[in-house]
């Protein structure tokens, strides 16, 4: 019988994203963000993955970072989740766009106070001479919002990556592993089996 997911990537990675959730695993939203900036070099690093959804795949992020500075001079990237303990791969790539204020606020007013206050105190991929140095900022932004709510910094925000290539692939025994992938031709896609 044909499943909903069949014809969805969204259904489909959720269905494995959930199955994923059910195994120990310490975090299954973790996922890998490829960036290329202006010099060509492809960049990558892991982030975590706050919403899956037709609108794309969102992350948050320090928007003076280095990988922010990539996204703003060449705004597509590519991420990749992979489940060691139910030997899935998921990749997704398409253009990038920073989600809304309203998006960013709600999302920073959930985070712990301690995560809140590390946004303000982090000068994300800038030279730090000391790690006292980041404790005192720490400090200074412990005291600045003592018995008050902590704002989000106007440099901390997120981005959406639109939904142009979704693949999958299941690890099968002697490498025959199966492999498909969605191309988004306007409203719709098309699913095409891969050769692993
Ligand atoms: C499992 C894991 C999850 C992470 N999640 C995030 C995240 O959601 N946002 C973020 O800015 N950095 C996250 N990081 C740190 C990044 O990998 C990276 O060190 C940092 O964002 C600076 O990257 P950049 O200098 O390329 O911008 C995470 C690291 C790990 C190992």
């Amino acid at each position: 019988m044909t499943k909903a997911e069949d014809f969805d990537p969204v259904a489909e990675f959720h269905a494995w994203f959930d199955e994923a959730k059910r195994t120990p695993l310490k975090d299954p939203t973790a996922m890998a963000l490829a960036t290329v900036g202006s010099d060509g070099m492809p960049h990558v690093r892991m982030v975590l993955m706050k919403e899956f959804d037709r609108q794309g795949v969102v992350f948050f992020t320090n928007t003076t970072s280095a990988k922010a500075q990539d996204l703003q001079k060449n705004a597509r990237a590519s991420v990749c989740f992979f489940w060691e303990t139910t030997r899935k791969q998921v990749r997704v790539q398409g253009s990038v766009t920073p989600v809304s204020v309203e998006e960013a606020d709600a999302y920073f007013a959930s985070r712990p106070r301690d995560s809140q206050m590390g946004a303000w105190a982090s000068l994300q991929s800038q030279g730090m001479g000391s790690r006292a140095e980041f404790e005192q900022r720490l400090e200074e932004v412990r005291q600045l919002y003592k018995d008050q709510a902590i704002p989000r910094p106007p440099h901390w925000s997120g981005y959406r990556i639109s939904l142009e290539r979704v693949e999958f692939w299941i690890e099968k025994p002697f490498r025959l592993h199966d492999r498909f992938v969605y191309h988004k031709v306007g409203e719709t896609w098309q699913k095409q089996l891969l050769y692993p």
